[in-house]
C-alpha cells in the first residue's frame, strides 16, 4: 500500500484516484472546484463515465480514497503526487495552456517533505517536465526532494477504467531512472508492457499517439470522399484494409470525424509544437483539415435534402461527441446544428446523455425525450452519435411517423438494404457502391458488418476456387 496524492479530479485524475485506490492504494485527491469537490465528498461523479461511480463508492466505504480542496492534508504525506490537471487549448492560440499546471506545481511544491515523486499524467507539451522541475526547485519546502517523471495517460472517455486497468502499455519518462522505477511499481499488478525513457520522449509518445489514431481517422475519412466519388464503399475498404497485420482493424471508422477534449486540441498543440521547433507540419494540418471538410460534407447533404422542403425539420440521433459520453466538447453535432439553424432549418435533438449541456450550447436546439419523439415529422434523420441503443430502433415505425423518411447515417451504423427495405431514402459517409449499378453484386459477396465478414471471405474464396 503506498500513499498517493492525485492534483485534480477530472477524466483523468478521478479515473487515476479510484483505479489506483481500488488497487489497495491510500489516495487523496486534490481539487479546488468547489461544485466538484461536494459531488466527490456525497459519492457522486461529477463526469458520466460507466463503472467509475460504483468503483469510488466502494474505496470511499473502505475508506481508500478521500477528497479535498486542501494541498496541506494530501501532499506532505504522499510518496506519489499524481498531477492530473486539464491543459485546455490557450485562448487565441493553438498552444496548450498550462496555468493549471504551474499553479499546481508552485502550490505542491511549499508543501513536500522528505522525497516525493512528482508524476505528470496530464497531456502536456515536451518539455513540460522540465519545466515543472525547475518552478518546484523554486518554491519547495526546506528539507524536500523530488523527481519529476512522466507518465502519460491513454484512456479514453466512456472506458476509462477498463483502459487504466488494461492498459497497452504503461510509458515512464525521467531523468532519474530510480524514480521511474518506483513509479512502475504502482502499475506491476496490471501486468502491461512498461516502457522507461527520458521525460520528453515519454511526453512525444503521448502526442504522437493521438496525432496517429486522428491521422487514421481523417485517412479513411479521405478514402470515404474518394469512394463516394469513385463508386466504392468505404466500410468494406476498410474491413478488406483492416485485415494486413500491419494495418489492423481499428481507428477506420469513416464518419464525421474525430471531437472531443483530446484529439483536435492534441493535433492542433503538437502542429502548433512543431511550427515553433521550425518544422513544417503538412500531414498533421491535413488531418485537421480533413476532420473539419467531414462535417462540412454530411451538413451538405443533408442540407441539400431538407431545403426541398417548406419549414425543414431535421432530427439528430446523438449530440455527444462519441457514445457513452455527454462530453460535447468539439463534437459534430454542435457545427452540424449551429449551420442548420442559420439556414432556417428546425433541429430537434435526443442523446442519451447530452442533452442538458446541449441546450445551453445551442439555444434554439429542441430536444425530445427519445429517438421516436425526435424523428416525428421530421425531413431527415441524422445520425450523428453511434450510441448501441440507437441500433435497435424501429426503424419502420421511425420511418412511417417522418414527413419524408430521409436517412443521413453519420456513422454508417444502419444497413443501407434494412433501412430501405422499411422505405427510407439511404445516405450513408463514403458508400459510393449504393449509387453505382453493381452494388447489388458487391453487397451479396461482400458483407459489410464484420459479423458476417467471415462467411463473406469464405465465399469469396470458393469463388476464386472454382
Ligand atoms: C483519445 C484516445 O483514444 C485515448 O487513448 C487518449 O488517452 C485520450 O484521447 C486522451 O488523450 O485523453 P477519447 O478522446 O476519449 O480518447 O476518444 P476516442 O474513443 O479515441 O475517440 C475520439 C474520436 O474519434 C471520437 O469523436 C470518435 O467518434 C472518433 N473516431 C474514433 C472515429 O471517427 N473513427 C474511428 O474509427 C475511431
Amino acid at each position: 500500500m503506498k500513499h498517493i496524492c492525485v492534483i485534480g479530479a477530472g477524466y483523468v485524475g478521478l479515473t487515476t484516484g479510484v483505479c489506483l485506490a481500488d488497487l489497495g492504494n491510500q489516495v487523496t485527491c486534490v481539487e479546488i472546484d468547489s461544485r466538484k469537490l461536494d459531488l466527490l465528498n456525497r459519492g457522486t461523479l461529477p463526469i458520466f463515465e460507466p463503472g467509475l461511480g460504483e468503483m469510488l463508492q466502494r474505496n470511499m466505504r473502505s475508506g481508500r480514497i478521500r477528497f479535498t480542496s486542501d494541498y496541506a492534508s494530501g501532499v506532505p504525506q504522499a510518496e506519489f503526487l499524481f498531477i492530473a490537471v486539464a491543459t485546455p487549448t490557450r485562448a487565441g492560440g493553438d498552444g496548450a495552456d498550462l496555468d493549471y499546471i504551474r499553479a499546481a506545481a508552485e502550490t505542491l511544491a511549499a508543501h513536500l517533505h522528505e522525497h516525493t515523486v512528482i508524476i505528470n499524467k496530464s497531456t502536456v507539451p515536451i518539455g513540460t517536465g522540465d519545466w515543472v522541475s525547475d518552478i518546484v526547485k523554486r518554491h519547495q519546502a526546506p528539507n524536500s526532494s523530488f523527481d519529476v517523471v512522466s507518465n502519460p495517460e491513454f484512456l479514453r472517455e466512456g472506458s476509462a477504467v477498463l483502459d487504466f486497468l488494461s492498459p497497452d502499455r504503461v510509458v515512464l519518462g525521467s531523468t532519474n531512472p530510480l524514480a521511474a522505477e518506483k513509479v512502475a511499481s504502482l502499475y506491476l499488478t496490471l501486468k502491461a508492457p512498461i516502457i522507461m525513457t527520458d521525460l520528453r520522449t515519454a511526453e512525444m509518445i503521448k502526442y504522437a499517439s493521438n496525432a496517429f489514431l486522428a491521422t487514421r481517422i481523417s485517412f479513411i475519412n479521405e478514402m470515404s470522399h474518394i469512394c463516394e466519388q469513385l463508386g466504392a464503399d468505404v466500410k468494406q475498404v476498410a474491413v478488406g484494409m483492416g485485415y494486413d497485420k500491419r494495418i489492423g482493424h481499428s481507428f477506420l471508422d469513416a464518419g464525421l470525424g474525430f471531437g472531443g477534449s483530446c484529439f483536435p486540441k492534441d493535433v492542433r498543440a503538437l502542429a502548433y509544437m512543431a511550427d515553433e521547433g521550425g518544422c513544417h507540419p503538412q500531414l498533421l494540418r491535413a488531418v485537421l483539415d480533413i476532420n473539419n471538410d467531414q462535417r462540412v460534407r454530411l451538413t451538405r447533404k443533408v442540407l441539400a435534402i431538407a431545403q426541398k422542403s417548406v419549414n425543414p425539420i431535421v432530427a439528430l440521433l446523438g449530440l455527444a461527441f462519441k457514445p457513452n459520453t455527454d462530453d460535447l466538447r468539439e463534437a459534430p453535432s454542435l457545427d452540424i446544428a449551429r449551420t442548420l439553424m442559420a439556414e432556417g432549418v428546425t433541429v430537434r435533438a435526443y442523446d442519451p446523455a447530452a442533452m442538458k449541456q446541449a441546450v445551453t450550447l445551442l439555444p434554439g436546439l429542441q430536444c425530445a425525450p427519445d429517438a421516436y419523439a425526435a424523428a416525428e415529422g421530421a425531413d431527415v434523420l441524422v445520425l450523428v452519435t453511434d450510441w448501441n441503443e440507437f441500433k435497435q430502433l424501429d426503424m419502420e415505425r421511425i420511418g412511417n411517423s417522418m414527413r419524408s423518411a430521409n436517412l443521413v447515417d453519420g456513422r454508417n451504423m444502419y444497413d443501407p438494404d434494412t433501412v430501405k427495405a422499411v422505405g427510407f431514402t439511404y445516405i450513408g459517409v463514403g458508400r459510393g457502391n449504393l449509387n453505382h449499378a453493381s452494388s447489388a453484386d458487391t453487397h451479396t459477396m461482400v458483407a459489410a458488418d464484420e459479423a458476417t465478414i467471415g462467411s463473406s471471405l469464405v465465399l469469396n474464396g470458393r469463388g476464386a476456387g472454382a
